[in-house]
């Protein structure tokens, strides 16, 4: 059994800088024609300097692959419409995220007044420019998105133009919440679509499944599978692969992210083949995407095959979800 994808698109990615960089940089720009660029660097991507300087130091560490870095900026309510008017052909879309909801997000948004945001927010609608959001409160873990979705319904209603992702959505509330209005979007991960908070913690505690937004309940995880695996035309893929060192990890204390890059691609195809939904994994995983953001990726074939593959134990110092497992599929080619 073999499936070719055309121009996989990873809609929300953590490439790091430096060394990270450098050292897992690859494992998305093989096999992804493109992917959207988290830029919780530290300090924050926030100006246009630094947007340029990060895409130079990317393109760099990504030799002759074929692959897209879309650039997105570090949100800041002080942003003004004669700065975002420069700035706009630089990036594809600005990332929110609460104050210290994660890593790396100290400087974020608190208290989400309207008024507050409103210009940043009314000068991003009328220049198409996406807002991605980390949808998390500072409330009890399990809680935290769900009760995001009334501040996603609050900027949905003030700013009916402005595109909104909900990134990495793990709830039944924040799937409702997307047919709901009109200008909300989701991305959604492969370890949301595949694990639950009992993969995590239920038996021995497991730092290479630790991520935020954490994995939630079964129905959750039912919730998102179905609207992934038909494709809803207003979610797409978008994998949060977060590398940390292997110490960061394996640590009193450890670092939020799942490293899913190198297997993410399999790990799909083998989903929606079990699900029998093979036939929506290219919307999944490009189209629907296209649509939403209005990019036309550069033409990359991907061709996996049914042949079990043994996740390495690291890559580079930083260990892989499934490291050291079988899984079903294998990249034959990506050209
Ligand atoms: O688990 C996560 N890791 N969630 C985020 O929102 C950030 C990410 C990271 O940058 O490590
Ligand atoms: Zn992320």
């Amino acid at each position: 059994m073999e499936l070719t994808l055309q121009a996989p698109l990873d809609m929300h990615l953590h490439l790091r800088d430096t060394e990270m960089l450098e050292n897992i940089a690859q494992a998305s720009t093989h096999t992804f024609s493109g992917a959207i660029v988290m830029p919780n660097l530290v300090p924050p991507v926030s100006s246009k300097e630094e947007v340029i300087a990060y895409k130079e130091r990317i393109m760099d560490s990504i030799g002759n692959e074929n692959f897209i870095p879309y650039m997105t900026l570090f949100f800041k309510p002080d942003y003004d419409r004669v700065f975002l008017e420069t700035i706009r052909e630089k990036i594809t879309a600005i990332k929110l995220y609460p104050a210290g909801i994660t890593t790396n997000s100290e400087g974020g948004v608190s208290g989400f007044d309207v008024e507050e945001l409103r210009p940043a927010l009314e000068a991003m609608s009328d220049l198409n420019i996406p807002l991605c959001v980390h949808g998390e409160t500072n409330g009890f873990v399990m809680d935290r998105e769900a009760e995001f979705v009334s501040i996603y319904e609050k900027l949905a209603a003030a700013f009916p133009k402005l595109k909104i992702i909900m990134e990495h959505i793990t709830t039944k509330e924040s799937v409702a919440a997307l047919d709901r209005f009109e200008n909300l979007y989701a991305t959604i991960t492969i370890h949301h679509l595949l694990i639950t908070l009992d993969d995590v913690a239920g038996g021995m505690l497991q730092p290479h499944l630790f991520c935020k937004p954490i994995a939630k309940r079964p129905e959750d995880k039912e919730a998102l599978l179905k609207v992934a695996l038909a494709a809803h035309p207003k979610v797409m893929f978008g994998s949060d692969s977060a590398p940390h060192p292997r110490h960061a990890k394996e640590n009193c204390g450890c670092a939020a992210g799942v490293f899913t890059a190198p297997i993410a691609l399999q790990l799909l195809v083998e989903l929606f083949e079990k699900h029998h939904a093979l036939d929506n994994l290219q919307a999944f995983v490009s189209d629907n995407a296209q649509q939403i953001y209005g990019v036309t990726p550069l033409n990359k074939t991907v061709t996996l095959e049914k042949k079990p593959f043994k996740v390495p134990t690291d890559y580079n110092g930083v260990v892989p979800m499934y490291a050291g497992e079988e899984i079903a599929y294998s990249i034959k080619e990506a050209k």
